[in-house]
């Protein structure tokens, strides 16, 4: 039986993957650090005994060579994600251990079929946007002086509203230190995986959701917040107008793109959007966990304050994908419903609320306009 190496596959994405992989009859390795914040409490249960467990770094490559001993398919997932300006950290684990695993296939000879590697809809940056007479905008940021005023929209010469398109993948503009470590690993996938014939994909995901997310990752976002804040009756702080977009898709569906990327040689050397295909503003998205919660009597405390390196659009094409025969099955409604499923069965809530509203304000990101508009 093919042996599949997962490194992070105690995450989340990456146990649904391992559990997947099982599923289908396959031989699963696990290579994972157990990394803190993400496993507060150590190894989780949910990782299957079926599974062989390596408990290592990623960065390390005597680890790395054991790792990829026999392996056919590697699912590269294991990363380090935060907003946190340990820049060299970022690079350190996503960029460098993509790199070790190419270096150690080359020089190895390893007969690997496969690597998939996990990308971003943050690479994609502000992406792209139009005005009305259809001439395209590529946005980097939004200036610290528009923010201070509140302006929250990106605006043409003349002050009317852009139109924000969904970006394709041959778009990329990341903005910050783990966008930029996901686009190099990206880069080095289709790259080295190109030339030294170790057939490579990369799969940008957009935001995913469903059972299993750590409750002590920063990056997990708006679903634990805003569940956290309706379960515990409070209501959920909305940032800028509300009105930013986002795509969100379901972990369930990001394993079937897995398993396609890993079976369909059409992916080779090649990145695809990996997306919900509907586009929620925060503030409908907040109201469909409200709903899960029964708790629409809530209503969200839309503040007019902004995060402090946000992107206000963020939609992802999902064509290329969908024209290979994936597409996502399950709505962001049952993918809240499976969060908050996960979340009512945990025994420590109050202190994942506390521990998150703390790392909040240690993060000092929230900004007030300060100007007039
Ligand atoms: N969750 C999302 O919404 C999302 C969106 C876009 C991209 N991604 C990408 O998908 C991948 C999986 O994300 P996830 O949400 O499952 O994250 P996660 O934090 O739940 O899982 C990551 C796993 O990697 C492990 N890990 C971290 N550093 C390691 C190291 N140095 N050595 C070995 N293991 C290490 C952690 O212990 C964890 O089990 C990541 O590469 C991430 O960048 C995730």
């Amino acid at each position: 039986m093919a042996l599949v190496l997962v490194t992070g596959g105690a995450g989340f994405i990456g146990s649904h993957t391992v559990d997947r992989l099982l599923s289908l009859g396959l031989d699963v390795r696990i290579l994972d650090n157990l990394q803190k914040p993400v496993h507060m409490k150590g190894k989780p249960d949910y990782v299957p005994e079926a599974a062989e467990f390596i408990l290592g770094d990623v960065r390390d490559r005597d680890t790395m060579e054991k790792a990829l001993k026999d392996v056919e398919y590697v699912f590269h997932l294991a990363a380090y994600q935060d907003y946190l300006p340990d820049f060299s950290t970022f690079f350190h684990v996503n960029s460098v251990s993509t790199a070790l695993i190419y270096e150690i296939a080359v020089a190895r000879k390893l007969p690997i079929k496969k690597i998939i590697v996990a990308s971003s809809q943050f690479v994609n940056g502000e992406g792209i946007y139009k005005d009305k007479v259809g001439r395209f905008y590529y946005p980097k940021r939004r200036s610290n002086d528009q923010l201070e005023r509140g302006l929250w929209d990106f605006l043409d010469d003349t002050g009317s509203k852009l139109e924000y398109i969904w970006t394709p993948e041959t778009y990329a503009a990341p903005p910050n230190q783990y966008a930029i470590s996901k686009y190099s690993q990206e880069l080095m996938a289709l790259n080295f995986g190109e030339r030294y014939e170790l057939p490579s994909v990369a799969l940008r995901y957009s935001i995913v959701q469903g059972s299993r997310q750590s409750f002590y990752n920063m990056y997990s976002g708006a679903c634990r917040i805003f569940s956290l804040a309706y379960y515990f009756d409070k209501s959920p702080t909305i940032y800028e107008d509300g009105r930013m977009k986002r795509d969100f898709v379901n972990v369930h569906d990001v394993v079937d793109a897995n398993i396609l990327a890993m079976n369909d040689e059409r992916t080779n050397y090649q990145a695809f959007n990996v997306g919900g295909g509907v586009d929620y503003t925060v503030e409908e998205f907040a109201s469909i966990v409200a709903r899960e919660f029964g708790k629409e009597d809530i209503k969200p405390n839309i503040t007019g304050e902004y995060r402090f390196g946000d992107t206000r659009n963020a939609c992802s094409d999902i064509t290329k994908l969908k024209a290979l025969g994936w597409t996502p099955k399950r709505s962001a409604a049952e993918s809240v419903k499976e969060y908050v499923d996960y979340l009512k069965a945990q025994t420590d809530l109050k202190d994942i609320l506390d521990y998150a509203e703390k790392s909040m304000k240690s993060l000092n990101v929230v900004r007030k306009p300060t100007k007039s508009p």
